[in-house]
């Protein structure tokens, strides 16, 4: 395969883009019959791949490949597999190949790469300094780690013996990590002292400290990143331990069904779930997801910008790159520093062929002077990829043109934390790329556009997405010690379906999603949701009621609102920046109402629900409709007065 710089892989017909005979030539996937053939039996179809993509210690017997029980599913089952001996071991033929190309922040800091071997050298001793530590299979690790290389090492080594890691975004609150490693009885936290963003070291480990008071935590592991001396029996230090460890560790042999990591997310109730995900199903999505639509080879660069606290972390920026054997780059700090032409320096440093991102990043890079974006060569660029929320036309060939260099495919994935990989996108060697449309469900799955009650909606109409049997390999197993949740939040309403909770119609066969139905908001991608910052706000005396809705955004997509009843106080300035930073401190500045309204009353439902639909209308001042159905329609008006007087 070779891959001349600048090449032009795509071809203008109508109002879509087409792979060419450049695409087609070095595309892993490139035959449209593909769909239909998986079809025939998507379960053989998976297992086929399975088989050939992954390392396997011993297949599964022929009639385990997929067995269902809903709301339970297994795939695999009875294969045994270890996680890190697919995206390492099983490359050490390739020894001295880059793994990890890691980005500092600070620009006098030295970019770090790691190979393959390296990488297993790491890895290795880690998992001996987990298991020295009595970490053993089925033991919950927690991380709070920033995007450093150790994040990669800490999970690794976690899969290496059979522990879950429980990733948790640096970002979060000492509040929100504290619920989660409380949830997962976690006896070890790895973390660091902090990290550089926006030119400044950002401290975590007091954050950390926090979190970890009265929980089961027994160790904390720091990785030193900005110099801050750790005293105290509970501590070790990350790279002191590595190197005082053994350099093997035998890989544990899993069951394949065996649940390897939990990540926490935000659902309709204010309590995140731990959403689970198995060991040799996820594998496979990951490994095929990233071969198929980012036609990712061993000899690429992949740059996904989203971080480790996000399943897309999880999933593009970590295992998919490595399990495929190819490079993976990660960055640690800000878009913009030292300044604007920050990503795009770094894309052409390094020679970056594929790059993923999110709508919000693109919107930003819109606004900012385009000079910061030519003088960069990104020519090394094959295809970019959008993930998270639904994109706009404007953005999608601001990217596809500025970026893309009008030659790049836009794979447009549509996916969940609880899906594990992409489901829904187009593939770069079959095509088509339509600004704003998804595309097809991946070859052996299959999606389907229903109304309420789960009866298919006439083609083209707006309605709910689900998934049909059988589910995904990477979709999750359950939420962690909830049963009751796993079966409300995803099965309760099609019973036989998965319900996504998205909203999608179907253009010219191919799915355009439209967003979220429920009460879950995208944050400049991060999901959230509004109960969680409800919740958040009830904690606080002061406050007697409160809504939170999200608000369409130019650049975040969807930002937080807040309408408060106050118990007591009046409201002012000073009051309402106190509230806001308020959630800072619970959840994280991403919870961060854009802004808080407060009024005397909220209208509600003769049975005291909150109705927040009349609320979301106000905020884009349309007329909210069913105001019949109010005990106190007065405040519909009363509210409309203090969104006007505000905007003065
Ligand atoms: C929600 C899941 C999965 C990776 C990152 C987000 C929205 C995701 C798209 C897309 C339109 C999208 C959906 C989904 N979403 N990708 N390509 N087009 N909407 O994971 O945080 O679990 O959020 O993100 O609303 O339900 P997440």
């Amino acid at each position: 395969m070779t891959k001349k710089r600048g090449t032009k892989y795509v071809v203008k017909k109508g109002s879509a883009y087409w792979p060419n005979k450049e695409m087609k030539a070095i595309a892993n996937m490139t035959d449209p019959k593909i769909y239909t053939k998986a079809a025939k039996d998507p379960v053989k179809f998976w297992e086929e791949l399975a088989k050939v993509g992954l390392t396997w210690e011993s297949l599964w017997s022929p009639k385990n490949g997929y067995v269902e029980k809903l709301p339970y599913f297994e795939w695999f089952k009875g294969g045994k597999i270890n996680f890190s001996v697919n995206c390492i071991d099983r490359h050490l033929d390739r020894g001295d190949q880059t793994a990890l190309i890691w980005v500092p922040e600070p620009t006098n800091e030295d970019v770090i790469k790691l190979t393959y071997a390296e990488l297993y050298d790491k890895v290795n001793r880690f998992a001996n300094v987990l298991k020295e530590n009595e970490i053993k299979k089925g033991d919950v690790v927690s991380i709070y780690l920033p995007m450093i290389p150790e994040a990669l090492i800490a999970m690794l080594a976690c899969t290496r013996i059979g522990a879950i890691h429980s990733v948790v975004f640096s970002a979060f609150s000492a509040d929100a990590l504290n619920a989660r490693i409380k949830d997962g009885k976690a006896k070890i936290l790895i973390t660091s002292d902090g990290y550089y963003r926006k030119g400044k070291p950002e401290p975590l480990l007091d954050k950390a400290k926090k979190a970890a008071k009265k929980t089961t935590i027994k160790k904390i592991i720091v990785v030193d990143r900005i110099g801050k001396k750790v005293r105290g029996s509970m501590f070790l230090d990350f790279h002191t331990e590595l190197e005082l460890a053994e350099s093997y560790c035998k890989p544990e042999v899993m069951n394949s069904e065996d649940i390897m990591f939990i990540l926490y997310t935000s659902g309709t109730t204010g309590k995140p779930k731990g959403v689970m995900h198995d060991t040799g199903g996820y594998a496979i999505q990951a490994y095929q997801t990233c071969k198929w639509n980012f036609d990712l080879h061993k000899e690429d660069i992949m740059w996904c910008t989203a971080d480790i606290g996000w399943i897309t972390g999880h999933t593009y920026a970590f295992y998919g790159p490595l399990l495929v054997g190819a490079t993976t780059l990660i960055y640690e700090g800000g878009p913009n520093y030292p300044n604007p032409g920050r990503w795009w320096k770094i894309i052409e440093d390094h020679k970056v062929n594929v790059f993923y991102t999110a709508p919000t990043a693109i919107r930003m890079f819109i606004k900012t002077p385009q000079s910061w974006i030519k003088k960069h060569d990104l020519s090394t660029l094959k295809i970019l990829g959008t993930v998270g929320e639904p994109i706009d036309k404007e953005s999608w060939l601001w990217y596809f043109n500025s970026i893309g260099g009008g030659r790049c495919p836009i794979i447009d994935t549509w996916w969940q934390t609880e899906t594990g990989g992409t489901l829904i996108n187009t593939l770069p060697g079959i095509g088509p790329f339509v600004p704003t449309v998804s595309g097809k469900s991946f070859p052996g799955l299959k999606h389907v556009i229903v109304d309420d009650k789960g009866k298919e909606m006439p083609k083209g109409k707006k309605g709910l997405l689900a998934g049909v049997s059988p589910f995904a390999p990477g979709m999750l197993h359950g939420v962690f010690n909830n049963h009751k949740k796993y079966v409300d939040t995803y099965w309760k309403k099609f019973k036989t379906m998965y319900d996504t909770s998205d909203g999608a119609y179907l253009s010219n066969g191919l799915f355009r999603i439209t967003g979220r139905t429920d009460d879950v908001m995208k944050v400049a991608g991060h999901r959230l949701s509004t109960a969680e910052v409800e919740d958040a706000f009830h904690d606080n005396s002061l406050i007697s009621e409160v809504a939170v809705v999200p608000m369409p955004d130019k650049l975040k997509g969807q930002v937080p609102i807040a309408f408060i009843v106050l118990k007591k106080g009046s409201p002012s300035k000073k009051l309402e920046s106190k509230l806001r930073k308020y959630i800072d401190i619970k959840i994280g500045p991403t919870a961060r109402p854009k802004r808080i309204y407060f009024v005397n009353d909220l209208p509600k439902t003769r049975s005291g629900k909150i109705m927040r639909r009349i609320l979301k209308a106000l905020l884009i001042n349309e007329e909210p409709k069913g105001l019949m159905t109010l005990i106190n329609p007065e405040s519909v008006d009363k509210i409309k007065e203090v969104i006007l007087s505000n905007e003065k």
